[in-house]
């Protein structure tokens, strides 16, 4: 043994940044997928990963997803990475060697290939750590599927002095090699509804001694398209799906109730209140007209992802400077929990193109692993361009 402990670290960490390595660990993650905050294996594989390279973990007291930090040797701000950690209640379809070996769960959405990324971009950024002008800090977060986490990392107090947020979901339809960076809206809010139509049961045969809440869920779900068509700007954008409906147990009884879901999807937070507002008034009205009662509950999604357009120009920035194309994307109407984020701290949000045949959460959602070091190389390098201006701000201002 003649390598010091420093020597064997940093060649830990040279080997560690191979392309190779990031094909190894995301297909270690696919192989095996955890639902949201039951992400205990992968919480422990990330920890594993991130100590062979020597990077420092901080403790926030999460029950599952991992916080690291680097840099920050001589001060300086703080921004963070974030990637998700959890899978999706699907049965793989995709036969390939490394499927997932969990019955009935899957990473079909790819955080496997976000959580490879970022600890690629913590390895390249390890081995820069003398020189960044501040501190990286890394956010694995847990339950994105559910909406949850990046709100239980908030709560934890993670994004605590940060002053911007990076983060980035694959894109199928986008090639390698190419990155999806847009100021503004980039996903939809996403807000989740039960109505409950409380009608009058009877006899099928005497509708008349009753109160239909079949009749009167039919009118609302058409008249609820006109929220949509009459009350949105033909320049802005929204949906309303009901996606489900159930009422009644038998051919020859009118029902008490009628139950209907489903879920709206906006881009604005303008658009979004007054479409919430609009929904609210046409259901309790056209059950009112109609005799019955109605009951909105919100199931509360994301905002809106939003893109600061400062970190947008700095993304550019970065493609160029690593020699891939960006472009601008179409906006996607999912939802992102990283909208959570925006709402503290200006945030980029950017699609790494992953060329798979299948959408995000389909049982053969599949992606090309040579964007695993795109990806690692952006994060890592618009954290350094990122730390660059501002700290160079503060010099302007305090020096
Ligand atoms: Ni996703």
């Amino acid at each position: 043994m003649t390598s010091t402990a420093a020597e064997s670290a940093a060649q830990a960490v040279h080997a560690l940044t191979s392309a190779d390595r990031l094909v190894e660990i995301r297909r270690h993650l696919h192989r095996h997928p955890e639902l949201s905050n039951e992400e205990y294996e992968t919480t422990e594989y990330i920890l594993s990963v991130l100590k062979q390279a020597g990077v420092k973990i901080t403790d926030y007291g999460l029950k599952t997803g991992v916080i690291a930090e680097i840099g920050g040797l001589q001060g300086g701000p703080v921004i963070a990475l974030r990637a998700d950690i959890d899978a999706l209640p699907i049965q793989e379809e995709t036969g390939l060697p490394y499927a997932s070996l969990h019955p009935g769960k899957m990473h079909a959405c790819g955080h496997d290939f976000h959580t490879a990324a970022l600890l690629g971009a913590a390895y390249q950024l390890k081995e820069q750590e003398r020189s960044l002008k501040g501190t990286v800090r890394l956010l694995f977060q847990p339950a994105e599927e559910k909406a949850k986490g990046a709100q239980q990392i908030i709560a934890a107090g993670a994004l605590e002095n940060v002053r911007a947020v990076i983060g980035m979901h694959n894109k199928p339809d986008l090639p390698v090699g190419t990155i999806g960076i847009k100021e503004g809206p980039l996903m939809a809010a996403a807000d989740g509804f039960v109505v409950e139509i409380r009608g009058a049961g009877s006899h099928a045969a005497v509708p008349e001694a009753g109160v239909d809440p079949i009749v009167a869920a039919s009118h609302i779900v058409t008249a609820l398209q006109s929220v949509i068509s009459r009350n949105v700007s033909s320049l802005n954008s929204a949906v309303i799906s009901v996606t489900q409906i159930h009422s009644g147990n038998s051919w020859n009884i009118i029902p008490e109730t009628a139950v209907f879901e489903g879920t709206i999807r906006t881009f604005d937070e303008d658009v979004r209140s007054k479409v919430l507002q609009r929904f609210e008034e046409v259901v309790t009205g056209v059950a009112a007209a109609l005799g019955a009662k109605a009951n909105v509950r919100w199931i509360g999604g994301p905002p809106p992802v939003i893109n600061d357009a400062l970190l947008a120009r700095l993304g550019e920035q970065t493609a160029a400077n690593l020699g891939y194309t960006s472009l601008k994307p179409a906006p996607s109407p999912a939802g992102e929990d990283f909208a959570f984020y925006q709402k503290v701290v200006p945030g980029l949000f950017v699609f790494t193109g992953t060329a798979g045949s299948r959408e995000w959460h389909h049982p053969a959602f599949e992606l090309d692993e040579a964007a695993l070091p795109v990806g690692a190389g952006f994060y890592s390098d618009l954290a350094m361009r990122v730390l660059e201006h501002f700290s160079a701000e503060e010099g302007v201002h305090h020096g």
